[in-house]
């Protein structure tokens, strides 16, 4: 292999992990802990900062909340329970998984991939004074 050639294949393969690094950054999901106030849990705003999904633990309920960005001020938030027998669903970027029996959900919580074939509970969201508002009124 020539020089120029040897040079122009580094060049490639830095730029390609770089951009892989990028995408990879983007995905990444966090854990923030919810601040609850009656029926409501409080999130602020910069957990989104970098990331386009987040998990909220929270004492109010048993699993977490997985609270995705739609776009600047649309958010969804679902249940973190697997609707087929309840184990809880582990985040890998878009996708919730089920380690139980394999379910998968998209990050509105529908059903991709049985046995489970009930979507996953959703929450309103709303966004008040920097804060994501998730609320479990109908929980
Ligand atoms: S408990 Fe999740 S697929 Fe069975």
């Amino acid at each position: 292999m020539k020089r120029k050639e040897f040079i122009k294949k580094c060049g490639y393969a830095c730029l390609g992990s770089s951009l892989a690094m990028f995408l990879l950054e983007s995905c990444v999901t966090a854990n923030v802990t919810g601040k609850i106030v009656n029926t409501d849990v409080f999130v602020p705003l910069d957990s989104f900062k970098d990331k386009k999904y987040i998990i909220v633990e929270n004492q109010r309920l048993q699993f977490p909340i997985f609270v995705s960005r739609i776009s600047k001020t649309e958010f969804s938030a679902v249940l973190m329970e697997c609707s087929h027998q309840g184990a809880e669903l582990q985040a890998f970027g878009d996708t919730l998984e089920c380690a139980a029996h394999g379910s998968k959900f998209d990050s509105r919580g529908i059903v991709k991939e049985g046995p489970a074939y009930d979507n996953l509970p959703s929450f309103p969201v709303r966004i008040k004074e920097n804060q994501l508002k998730i609320s479990l009124k109908n929980v």
